[in-house]
């Protein structure tokens, strides 16, 4: 196999890394969470005290300039930065300079597993597999809650389910590469599912597009 691209989409919180690491290390795929890079810019923008007249243009320049290791900066996970980041993942500027990246990325020898809001429908819109990941409000507010008090922030359950409102309404309404769901896209929904069935359907939805591949 030369290229194979698996591109995973769906809202805040509703599996989509998960089930993106576990297809990458049983497929021996690489891997990239997409929604890192937005944080990354969120991040270092908001640690140079850049927000405010021209951050759109300061935002861009950050964007063209960040590679792989900028996904392991300390901090991304945070709320802040996670609101942060829909905003200036809403800025086309930004967004246009981290698509070449992205789809280099989507195209690397031995396979590729993104996922993010619009792999499917801008990034990598020839996947070879197409999955649409999400789970009810309910269920992904109480997996960000437990995600960000493992990781000891100080965030009242409703703060993170307004948050994931907000940025819900923001990355579905903006109107450049706006979250949706595609035609050929698999529906996977994670609300009744564990992260072992979740996994193991997303797996197979692979394996089998796999099969018709050879
Ligand atoms: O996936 P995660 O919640 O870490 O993404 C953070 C933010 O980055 C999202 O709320 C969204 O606004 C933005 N994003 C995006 N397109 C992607 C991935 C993330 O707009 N492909």
């Amino acid at each position: 196999m030369a290229t194979f691209t698996v591109a995973i989409d769906g809202p805040a919180a509703a599996g989509k890394g998960t089930i993106g690491r576990a297809i990458a290390n049983h497929f021996g795929f690489e891997h990239l969470d997409t929604g890192l890079l937005y944080r990354a810019v969120a991040k270092l923008m908001l640690d140079g005290g850049w927000l405010g007249e021209g951050e759109e243009r300061k935002a861009a320049k950050i964007a063209e300039g960040l590679c792989l290791e900028d996904t392991q900066i300390d901090g991304l996970r945070t709320a802040e930065v996670g609101r942060a980041s829909s905003r200036f993942a809403a800025m086309p500027s930004v967004r246009r300079a981290l698509i070449s990246f992205q789809r280099q990325f989507s195209r690397r020898e031995g396979g590729a597993v993104l996922d993010g809001r619009d792999i499917s429908s801008v990034i990598a819109p020839d996947s070879e597999v197409k999955l649409f990941v999400t789970a009810s409000e309910v269920v992904r507010a109480d997996r960000r809650y437990q995600e960000l008090k493992r990781l000891g922030g100080q965030i009242s359950y409703n703060e993170v389910l307004n948050d994931l409102r907000e940025r819900d309404a923001r990355d579905t309404e903006r109107g450049l590469a706006a979250l949706r769901k595609v035609n050929d896209a698999l529906l996977l929904d994670t609300s009744d599912l564990t992260i072992e069935q979740a996994t193991s359907q997303a797996i197979t939805a692979v394996s089998e597009r796999m099969g018709h591949e050879k």
